[in-house]
């Protein structure tokens, strides 16, 4: 692939910077982003372009999972660089025409922001001029309550998402908040969890001795985290369902 070393700088945020701030016209109205989301978690995902095929099967995914999604207090916010007619155009084809891995009639109830002028792909990195100038690539932000980022990841044009993982993220960002943990290699709700590193000699002799924590070295201690227990805190309008 040829380099394109003529683009502009364009400063990336970054996992713990405030979520950068905008104003945006929407499929569901203006938005200001990221105040009108406050005490919400956020997923704000981009798309290359409205009417492409990668794309209509991711919305056509995400909008399926809206509300499991916003169960576990996490709104959906999508961006694609074209128009708001585009935008409402293709939105509507995709409920009245396409069948997708047994979704039809699958209406998008969740904003998607024009962004003709690439202002917010630029604020965001979501556009990678050596993948495409003018297209954005599959970008995704977990964003916190607090507006805060907390999670970045990135797929180029042609790689559709994984949106089970989508949901595992944010259930283990809150899951590790909430309990004070961090998340193994895979984990999904019942599996052990870390306890953060001893962070003095006397922690981690007492760490070896605790009864409910299971330490293979000093270092690498896991402890039991009931899945009814993590579920019903996270999910706290639903009864607990399988994740
Ligand atoms: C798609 O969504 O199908 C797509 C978009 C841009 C480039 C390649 C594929």
């Amino acid at each position: 692939m040829e380099q394109n070393q003529e683009y502009e700088t364009i400063s990336m945020p970054r996992i713990g910077d405030a979520a950068p701030e905008f104003k945006a016209v929407t499929t569901q109205g203006d938005i200001n982003f990221p105040a009108d989301y406050k005490g919400s978690w956020v997923i704000l995902f981009s798309h290359p372009a409205d009417f492409t095929p990668v794309c209509t099967s991711e919305f056509m995914t995400f909008a399926s999972m809206e509300d499991k999604f916003n169960e576990a207090n996490c709104k959906l916010v999508g961006l694609s660089i074209d128009g708001l007619y585009s935008h409402i155009a293709w939105l509507r084809t995709i409920k009245e025409k396409i069948e997708y891995k047994g979704m039809k009639n699958i209406e998008v109830t969740f904003p998607l922001i024009e962004d003709i002028s690439m202002n917010v792909a630029k604020k965001y990195g979501m556009i990678q001029p050596n993948e495409d100038t003018t297209k954005a690539v599959r970008a995704v932000f977990f964003i916190d309550p607090k507006g805060i980022i907390r999670t970045m990841i990135y797929y180029p044009l042609s790689l559709g998402r994984n949106f089970d993982e989508l949901y595992r993220v944010i259930i283990a960002l809150q899951a590790a908040d909430e309990f004070d943990v961090a998340t193994p290699a895979d984990w999904r709700p019942g599996d052990d969890v870390i306890v953060g590193p001893a962070g003095s000699c006397g922690t981690a002799q007492d760490r070896m001795q605790d009864d409910d924590i299971d330490c293979k070295d000093w270092f690498f201690c896991t402890k039991k985290l009931d899945k009814d227990m993590v579920l019903n805190r996270i999910l706290k309008n639903k009864l607990v369902a399988e994740v």
